[in-house]
């Protein structure tokens, strides 16, 4: 069965829509959001731009932060420092990746933790770490709430994450782990892959190769989720052979209209969350 976070999204953007609207009637204030972006890889202009189009569907103020690519890590870092003290914005992002002169951690931990709405820097991370209430990443957070959109147990389930990036693989093993699942993190120097991810009831693939999870890898029944998004030729396909393992599996992710269209929602939601934080509303 398909999870669609292309659905999903919608029904999760129509429900902030009317919160939104709701909460700027109270306020006279509208939750804003910052985006700093590079343009260092061609792929964000596209992010970027749902992120934009998103925000404004959902009458969230969404600017966009253009600097360019050869801006010293000092700068960037000054200007993160202007947009925490703006009060139009309650949540500020930095698109990555950035140039590799730069920092990127340091940049992000530059952010003001109650509008690090991606929840990519240290003291959100720290808190998820600690499973205590935080901003949490935007992709793995969706993941979750698609699981529960569709009843998928977690508690007590084994999860396999394949991927061990600080802003989807490590977040999504600590966050199913809070969940109470049974959780293996694989990367490039496991050995036996297959071995592992054939032992997943819960499998999350994020590791950027194109239709690497072929259908011996999964288990029969399993719940794939495909987080990898890769360009061949002019399409776009996930990290998972979709159309063999899909025969295989309970449920599973489409490339696109899976965890792209969530991603994009939680950043929202995070930043709806900010807002109120910001603004001591309940
Ligand atoms: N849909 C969305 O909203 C969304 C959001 C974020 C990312 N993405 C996509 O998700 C994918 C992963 O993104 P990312 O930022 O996490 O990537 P990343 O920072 O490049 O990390 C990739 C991870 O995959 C592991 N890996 C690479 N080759 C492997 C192999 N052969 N076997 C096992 N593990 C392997 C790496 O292991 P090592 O640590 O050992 O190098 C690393 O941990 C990309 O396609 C990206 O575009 C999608």
């Amino acid at each position: 069965m398909l999870l669609d976070g292309k659905a999903y999204s919608q029904k999760l953007k129509e429900e902030l829509k009317k919160e939104v609207e709701a909460l700027t009637n109270e306020t006279g204030i509208t939750p804003g959001l910052a985006i700093v972006c590079t343009n260092y890889a061609e792929a964000s202009k596209i992010y970027v731009k749902n992120k934009l189009k998103a925000a404004k569907y959902c009458n969230i103020f969404a600017s966009l932060i253009e600097v360019s690519l050869d801006i010293s890590e000092n700068d960037l870092i000054a200007l993160i420092e202007k947009l925490n003290k703006d009060e139009k914005y309650h949540g500020i992002i930095v698109q990555l990746p950035l140039p590799p002169h730069i920092n990127e951690q340091r940049i992000i931990n530059a952010i003001d933790e109650k509008k690090d709405v991606d929840g990519f820097g240290i003291c959100n991370k720290g808190k998820l770490f600690c499973g205590m209430p935080t901003i949490n990443s935007a992709t793995p957070q969706g993941i979750i709430k698609l699981l529960e959109e569709y009843n998928i147990e977690i508690a007590s389930k084994h999860a396999v994450v394949v991927g061990r990036s600080n802003i989807v693989g490590k977040p999504m093993a600590l966050m199913l782990l809070n969940k109470n699942a049974t959780v293996t993190i694989c990367h490039s120097k496991t050995k036996n892959l297959k071995s592992i991810t054939s032992k997943a009831d819960i499998l999350v693939v994020a590791i950027g190769k194109a239709n690497f999870i072929t259908k011996d890898m999964v288990k029969k029944h399993a719940v794939v989720i495909d987080v990898g998004t890769n360009k061949v030729g002019n399409k776009l396909c996930g990290d998972v052979d979709f159309k063999k393992v899909a025969k295989k599996c309970s449920y599973i992710t489409p490339v696109p209209g899976g965890v792209g269209p969530l991603t994009v929602v939680s950043l929202l939601e995070n930043t709806v969350i900010a807002y109120k934080k910001i603004l001591n509303i309940e």
